[in-house]
């Protein structure tokens, strides 16, 4: 090991799959593999869950969906990000679904069906509160019309997405949830049906009612964290990634000596310091140094002093580790755990920024 590594667990992958499947009962799971599956590798681990049986995918850019099919991926995949008139044509011609979540969009739509008789596949995205993408449901009665008038079939699902689904207090998911509904009302007084009507997200798909919807759209559970500290944790998902590096040096030092930058820390006792080939341009973030731990064969040891960009150091008290120990920085092993969620929380970020936030020389490794 020379550098550090992401070994992405897809035997773990698929099993919070198959965990979360039996938890939502008939209904269908779109993985969403956006930012390279959350930085698991998005190509290895869709192409792994759909032979394993996920018919469904979400991504946020064209990009990442013609990836995908350029891959080889066959089933449906949705596209979160704005739709751009550009994207039209080669969504058609892959089989990729369209956003539509703006008058604009529907104009978009309407003009490329006059010119062409084919578009693409979409699903009509309803802001009901996140404030970000979404149709305003003011404009529901008449998108509803124009959509039945000028684009028929090819609207094949509707959707809107929650933005406190994972908070204790559900009060404002469920202000969401019941203006989400009245827009299917309207649907349904329109008489415009869908193949898919879909909400939740991993907080929701554990703290809230699925009973309306037929799909739910997963991301941060499928990769084994939950999304926040406040939702119950039933369902006994295991991280996928385990974020490790090697151990590069090690010596001896005194009492009170200053470690890496601005000799903030200071070694409590005589101890062994060793040097960990990782630093912040890796992903393991910063703030972590304050607090946080890593693990070596099981036993958990304190970060001494502020991590670098290529390299951090270790406390590691009255031991003598060998140089090339592999040393875990985040994610489950035969010996060690140290979850993903424990570090965001203590740093006041989220398990998304931690995950996405690997990068640089780290090389992901595939164990299935
Ligand atoms: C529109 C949309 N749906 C679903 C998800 C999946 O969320 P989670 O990873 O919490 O399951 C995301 C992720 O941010 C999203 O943007």
């Amino acid at each position: 090991m020379v550098g550090p590594k992401a070994i992405i667990h897809i035997d773990r992958l698929l099993s919070n799959f198959d965990l979360l499947k039996t938890h939502l009962g008939q209904k269908r799971l779109m993985a969403v593999v956006k930012a390279d599956a959350y930085g698991h590798g998005s190509v290895e681990c869709a192409r792994a869950l759909e032979d394993h049986g996920c018919d469904s995918f979400a991504v946020f850019s064209f990009l990442e969906a013609l990836e995908l099919r350029d891959n080889g991926i066959k089933s449906d995949i949705l596209i979160f990000s704005k739709t751009h008139q550009h994207y039209l044509e080669p969504a058609f011609k892959n089989n990729l679904t369209l956003n539509v979540s703006s008058l604009d969009d529907i104009d978009i739509f309407e003009s490329h069906k006059l010119s062409n008789e084919k578009i693409p596949n979409f699903h009509l995205k309803f802001d009901t509160g996140m404030t970000r993408l979404g149709i305003n449901i003011s404009d529901a009665s008449n998108v509803f019309e124009r959509v039945k008038r000028n684009l028929g079939t090819e609207c094949k699902g509707i959707y809107s997405h929650y933005a406190t689904a994972d908070e204790g207090d559900l009060s404002f998911a469920n202000h969401q949830f019941s203006l989400f509904n009245d827009v299917i009302e309207t649907a349904i007084e329109k008489e415009i049906k869908f193949e898919t009507i879909h909400f939740s997200n991993s907080g929701a798909s554990i703290n809230l009612d699925q009973s309306k919807f037929d799909q739910v759209r997963v991301g941060m559970l499928l990769y084994g964290a939950y999304p926040s500290s406040e939702v119950p944790k039933d369902l006994p998902v295991e991280p996928v990634m385990e974020f490790c590096a090697p151990l590069v040096e090690v010596r001896k030092v005194k009492k009170n000596t200053p470690v890496s930058y601005g000799g903030v820390y200071k070694t409590p006792d005589d101890c062994t310091i060793g040097v960990v080939q990782c630093g912040f341009a890796d992903g393991i973030p910063r703030e972590w140094y304050k607090e946080g731990f890593v693990s070596m064969n099981g036993t958990y040891f304190k970060i001494a002093g502020r991590i670098c960009m290529d390299q951090f150091m270790v406390n590691f008290e009255k031991f003598t580790p060998s140089i090339g120990e592999e040393i875990l920085i985040f994610g489950k092993n035969k010996a060690n755990q140290i979850l993903m969620e424990n570090i965001s929380e203590t740093i006041k970020s989220t398990p998304y920024v931690v995950a996405t936030g690997i990068k640089g020389r780290t090389q992901k490794e595939y164990k299935f």
